[in-house]
């Protein structure tokens, strides 16, 4: 019996409240708190008439360290979710030191006015959370998060020696629009216009945006086009995979929405630079974002399946060994079950994960930790159980 504060009432913060409140026995208080009530409002009515089960809703704006140190002292929350965007990372961290309450997030911590992300401004609360006796879980979505675990899984598992890692993000969803990302677009456009990065031997190595794409064959999808992107799983996961010599992070695009992106680039329009307009400092990324389909409403529209994976070559019994440990989500499925498309599915199922992973002292230690870093049979068989089953298969070693 667990009292949880979620932080964040979009796409994300709708599955993770269905999720726990499905699970009343575990998650038996649970507070949505966010900037726009009414949102919050909307997802309460939404997990009431699903599972029956009341949650109260807060307008919070979790940028306020002081007002959200306030909120958690008097709430005492046993756990604070964060699905609200990378923005608030730090200062999340910050309210739950002070408030002395554990902490979740799916995605690290990036500043506002500088489109570059990395774990060591979080990393860096490790002492912090040790010495308060708190838990600091980062990344537990799906890639970061399943991700990760899969690795740690495969590691336990598998292989002696992991050599390589590729993981393999598609989405053969269709929303029926031109353009629309399928997460906030601010974050979304920021990740896959910035340099791909890879990692190699100890070292990164660096590509322009969307210069390597290879044929990829997906169970379930069939052949896609996979672009090398640079994604925040690779920084842990390149420090805590002994052995390993080759990282990299491949995602797939249509043709359709990569046209459009460049257009948009080409335009200026996908700048995190303030410009001036009649007066006012706007950031062009920002109105983008307001003219496209908000993310929370594509759910119903979108058809079709993703496939989020690991393809994994090593060492075992001084044999060569590859495999590809997988997902296979179908968009229809997800909204039937919590109104939301499987992007944000994939994505809150596992934090709901984590969060009873603490919440059982499983995974519940002082420090800051990657996904990686705890015993992923618990999670594995979670993630069965809660909506998002695997799979593995033994592939060709190259
Ligand atoms: N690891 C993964 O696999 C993965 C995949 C997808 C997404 N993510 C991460 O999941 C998080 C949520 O994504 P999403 O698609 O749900 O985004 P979203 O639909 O844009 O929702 C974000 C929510 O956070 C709220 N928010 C923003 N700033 C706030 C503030 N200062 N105080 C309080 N609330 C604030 C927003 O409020 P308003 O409603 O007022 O705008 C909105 O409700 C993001 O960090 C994203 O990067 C991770």
């Amino acid at each position: 019996m667990s009292k949880i504060i979620i932080i964040g009432a979009g796409g994300v913060g709708n599955v993770v409240a269905h999720k726990c409140a499905q699970s009343s026995n575990i998650f038996s208080e649970i507070i949505l708190a966010s900037r726009t009530l009414e949102k919050c409002l909307a997802i309460a009515q939404s997990v009431k008439d699903k599972t029956g089960k009341s949650i109260k809703c807060i307008r919070l704006d979790a940028d306020d360290v002081t007002t959200t140190t306030k909120l958690l002292e008097n709430e005492k929350p046993d756990l604070l979710i964060n699905v609200a965007l990378p923005y608030q990372d730090l200062n999340l961290m910050d309210a739950c030191l002070n408030a002395k309450v554990d902490y979740l997030d799916t995605a690290n911590y990036e500043p506002p006015n500088e489109a570059k992300f990395e774990y060591k401004w979080q990393w860096d609360y490790e002492e912090r959370f040790k010495k308060a006796g708190l838990t600091a879980l980062l990344g537990s979505g799906f890639d970061p998060g399943v991700t990760n675990v899969f690795c740690a899984y495969a590691q336990k598992h598998y292989f002696d020696s992991i050599e390589t890692i590729d993981i393999l993000d598609a989405n053969a969803g269709d929303h029926g629009y031109p353009f629309a990302t399928n997460f906030n677009p601010e974050i979304n456009i920021r990740e896959i216009t910035q340099k791909g990065r890879y990692w190699k031997e100890g070292k990164w190595i660096e590509v322009a945006p969307m210069s390597i794409h290879r044929e990829y064959n997906f169970p379930e999808i069939g052949k896609k086009n996979a672009y090398l992107l640079y994604h925040e799983e690779l920084e842990s996961l390149s420090k805590n995979i002994p052995n390993l010599k080759k990282i990299r992070f491949w995602m797939t695009f249509s043709e359709q929405y990569l046209l459009h992106l460049e257009v948009l680039q080409n335009v200026g329009m996908t700048s995190i630079k303030p410009i001036n307009v009649k007066g006012i400092q706007i950031q062009p990324i920002e109105f983008l974002k307001s003219v496209l389909p908000d993310p929370a409403t594509l759910g119903e529209k979108t058809k079709g399946k993703t496939c989020i994976g690991c393809d994994i070559s090593g060492l075992k019994d001084g044999n060569k060994k590859r495999i590809f440990i997988y997902n296979v989500s179908d968009h229809q499925k997800c909204y039937a079950e919590v109104l939301s498309q499987a992007i944000s599915y994939t994505t809150g199922v596992p934090a709901r994960i984590g969060a009873e992973m603490i919440l059982n002292k499983k995974w519940r230690k002082p420090g800051v930790w990657n996904m990686e870093e705890m015993d992923p049979d618990p999670f594995m068989e979670s993630l069965n159980k809660y909506g998002i089953p695997w799979n593995v298969i033994s592939l060709k070693p190259k």
